[in-house]
Formats: C-alpha cells, structure tokens, sequence
C-alpha cells in the first residue's frame, strides 16, 4: 500500500471506500489521531487516517501529527493527499473553493515539529524550497479540471497555530507575507512528511473568508455549510485521482 489520504475537517469517513484492514499503531510519539484504515478506493488501495479523529475531536494544536507519520511511514506510505479546511484570504477564494497550494508560510509556534528531536541524531535540514509534490499537485489540478470544481491551482497557505480564529489584523500580515489562504494542519504534517521522504501535496477547501474579509463575523453554521457544499467535489476529486497517484 502506498497512497495514504488524510482527513481533515469535514472528512473523517471517505466515500466509496471499501475498508479491509484497520491498524490501530504504536508510535515512539504514541498513539496516531485515529486507527489506519487500510482498503480500496475503487480499484485502488489506499490507507484513510481522520487528522483530528473519528468522530472529530482533536484540535489542530494537539494533533500528534509525527505519530500520524511515522505510522504512515511503517505501513510503507510513499505518497500522501492530505485535506485541509481554510479560510480563504485572496479575493477569488470564496466559500466551497478548492485550492491545490503550493507553498507554505509556518506561523505555528508550539508543535513538534521534526522527528530530529535529540541530540545524538544528526540534524536532518530536508530541502523544503517545493513543501508539496509537484507530481501530486499535477495530477489533482488535472483531475479538478476535468470535473470542472470551482478550484484554482497555486496558493500560498498560512498555517496559524489556532485553534482560535485570527484577528483581522493577522490576517492583513499573512496578505502581505503573500499568504492566499489560511488554515492550522499542514504544518508541521508536510515537513515531517518530507522528513520520511514521503511525497505530500493538499487539497483546500475554503470553508470561510479569513477574518476581516467579510462584513460578518465567521460562525460554525457558515463553516458547516461550506463543508457540505464543498465535500462533495473533494470526494469526487480523491475518487478520481487515487488511480493515477
Ligand atoms: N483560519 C484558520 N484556519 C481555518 C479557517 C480560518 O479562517 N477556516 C478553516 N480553518
């Protein structure tokens, strides 16, 4: 098996998988978010793991994000699409968009970061100029393409350490740094990816504008209802490419 899928809100079932095997691992950082389920997705095999469990439970600055890994990793993974809910910061990145980024700017401050942790390993400085997968990112914008969603191709995600909402003022910050979107999962998931040398690429569904993008305050019915209107497409997105990963 070497296609992993990663969950995130609004997806801690995948649709139209067929589940074979459920491996519930132990870790040197403990346990993972949730078990990892093993099956097919139509034809293909694929691991599933739900970020913040099933049913969602785990906030994003307590997900043990190297647990989740290094499992992944001792299944044999070798390639990862992770699903991240975002807010959406540049004008087009509307409610139930989809986004494929393809950078990252790291505001988080106090996760665990690398499995480089003490000091007798050496210190591992991975190249992360590209932190997602060009191959894997080719693959979903063409398949997005195809199916026509509402996406766009490139984008620079901001991971803020949460689990609290930004101000508008941070908001203003992460426009200026160039940050197109905003979330609190991909980091530090993708570097410790890199780190094990699996290749990792995100799909973004905007779930809301960022603060003080819109004249409203950010309420969970809004987040709630952008997640039902726009889980639908990464479904049929994840569904699509899996073959082709
Ligand atoms: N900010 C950070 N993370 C998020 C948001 C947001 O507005 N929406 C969904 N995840």
């Amino acid at each position: 098996m070497e296609i992993a899928i990663i969950g995130g809100t609004g997806l801690s079932e995948l649709s139209g998988f067929s589940l074979e095997e459920s491996h519930n691992i132990d870790t040197p950082y403990g346990g993972t978010s949730s078990p990892i389920l093993a099956g097919h997705l139509k034809q293909t095999p694929v691991c599933f793991l739900a970020r913040h469990g099933n049913p969602h439970r785990i906030p994003p600055h307590r997900i043990n994000y190297r647990a989740n890994i290094w499992a992944l990793k001792s299944l044999g993974i070798k390639k990862i699409v992770a699903v991240n809910a975002v807010g959406g910061i540049a004008a087009h990145m509307g409610p139930a968009h989809i986004n494929i980024p393809n950078q990252i700017v790291d505001y988080t401050y106090r996760r665990n970061g690398s499995f480089c942790d003490d000091e007798s390993a050496m210190p591992m400085h991975i190249d992360f100029t590209y932190p997602f997968d060009e191959c894997i990112r080719n693959i979903l914008i063409a398949k997005a393409e195809k199916l026509q969603l509402d996406f766009s191709s490139d984008g620079v995600y901001a991971c803020s350490e949460g689990p609290r909402l930004e101000t508008a003022a941070e908001i203003n910050r992460f426009e200026k740094d160039g940050c197109d979107l905003v979330g609190m999962t991909a980091m530090p998931e993708a570097a410790l990816a890199r780190e094990k040398e699996i290749t990792y690429a995100s799909i973004c569904l905007v779930v809301n504008k960022a603060a003080g993008k819109s004249d409203s305050v950010i309420t969970m019915k809004e987040i709630e209802q952008a997640l039902k209107a726009g889980m639908r497409s990464v479904h049929a997105l994840l569904s699509e490419v899996a073959s082709d990963l």
